[in-house]
């Protein structure tokens, strides 16, 4: 079995960000790389932030509302 600290893992939290961690690379849709600092991240997923991909807490203000786990009925969109 893998060790989890060699995989990325992506936590929906509930009414905010994408949690990400683990040995991740972070890029825009022509391949350039965007500059993480940490080993954790935080993607918006509430499309109000000020500093997209990231979440600034801007979902707070907007009272974003998603649960953690996965929503049912509606199959995933392939981008
Ligand atoms: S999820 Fe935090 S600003 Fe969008």
């Amino acid at each position: 079995m893998a060790d989890p600290h060699d995989q990325v893992t992506i936590t929906p939290y509930r009414d905010g960000p994408l949690l990400v961690r683990g040995p991740f690379r972070l890029q825009d849709m022509q391949g350039r790389v965007i500059d993480v600092e940490r080993e954790t991240v935080a993607l918006c997923r509430c499309g109000r932030s000020r500093v997209r991909p990231f979440c600034d807490g801007s979902h707070k203000l907007t009272r974003f509302r998603a649960p953690s786990a996965a929503e049912r009925g509606r199959e995933p969109d392939s981008g």
